[in-house]
């Protein structure tokens, strides 16, 4: 009666890895329970998410090793591995489900990072914004209700609202990773999308230093004046105070990651006999609402919907 905070399945975004094939999953070792799923299959996914009332999923796909090159080319192919998906689960359900997409290159780049490079391997700013425009707008144009720029490039959100809007993609949101920290939580999504082998150095000339907090606000205030719908904080847990603090500050919605290690550290210590599975996920999860979060992206939405439906 007196509780303050309730996790509702309509609080849960379902992060949701692709791949190519029929009929097809491979899962993923690093994170336990978790699959990529061909096209066909992701559709099956999307109405589970249906039936448990989660409102939207946010797709990546594994390209195919021989499709990635240094100018991430692929990104903008109409026919893609994410645009094949994204229609195909927009034909089946239409509104029923949101499609959230992450724009940024490291899934198309054969060196991946999420921008485009120079010569000394520095990932540069302006010239990787023409291509994430262009990423945006070919997810945009098959179907994604919400664009996620997770590249952490300066001035994204402003040059891709631009691009939407000339586009008429008046109602596409934009849910910016405003606040994504340059973080060792990343590792088993990176082996998901199979980035993790080709990666070279680190992404900490362009995400945040993990001991910045006012540099987040800084960074939250600049995506929402350049028009964000609403911002992001990333990873989760080890940054509830950036969550606090985002949310007593700007009047937008805000979500939390919980990101692929800390889901992988719940599985793995449970499995150890750290303590009971689904009470460490809830009360995890918990936590985001009682930090002021609007919604959680986690790889246990399905888990934790079918747990609040009994
Ligand atoms: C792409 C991206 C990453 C994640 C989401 N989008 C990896 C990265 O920045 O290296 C991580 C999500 C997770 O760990 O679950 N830029």
């Amino acid at each position: 009666m007196v509780r303050e905070n309730r996790l509702a399945a309509s609080d849960l975004i379902w992060p949701l890895f692709i791949t190519e094939g029929n009929s097809h999953s491979e899962p993923i070792d690093s994170l336990p329970g978790v699959s990529r799923w061909s096209v066909d299959l992701i559709v099956e996914r999307a109405r589970e998410a249906v039936d448990l009332g989660i409102p939207c999923l946010a797709l990546f796909p594994n390209t195919q090793a021989y499709r990635r090159s240094a100018d991430a080319a692929e990104a903008l192919n109409p026919d893609n591995l994410m645009c094949r998906a994204i229609r195909v689960v927009k034909d089946a359900l239409g509104d029923k489900i949101g499609i959230l997409t992450d724009v940024a290159l490291d899934p198309y780049t054969s060196h991946g990072q999420d921008g485009l490079i120079d010569d000394h391997g520095y990932v540069e700013n302006d010239r990787t914004l023409d291509m994430l425009t262009k990423q945006a707008l070919n997810q945009a144009n098959a179907g994604a209700d919400i664009i996620a720029p997770s590249d952490m490039m300066d001035g994204r959100v402003a040059a891709i609202r631009d691009t939407l809007e000339l586009a008429s993609h008046h109602n596409v949101q934009i849910m910016a990773y405003s606040a994504k920290y340059a973080s060792a939580f990343y590792g088993p999504f990176r082996d998901a999308v199979g980035s993790s082998g080709a990666l070279k150095g680190d992404k900490k000339t362009y995400q945040m230093d993990p001991a910045n907090g006012d540099e987040a606000m800084r960074e939250i205030a600049m995506d929402i004046a350049e028009g964000a719908d609403s911002v992001m904080v990333k990873p989760g847990l080890a940054y509830l105070d950036i969550i606090f603090r985002a949310k007593q500050r700007f009047d937008v919605p805000v979500y939390a990651y919980q990101v692929s290690g800390e889901y992988a550290l719940v599985k793995t210590g449970a499995a150890a006999g750290v303590g009971d599975h689904d009470a460490l996920m809830m009360e995890k999860l918990v936590a985001f609402k009682r930090a002021g979060c609007s919604g959680i992206l986690t790889y246990f939405a399905a888990d934790a919907a079918k747990l609040l439906q009994q």
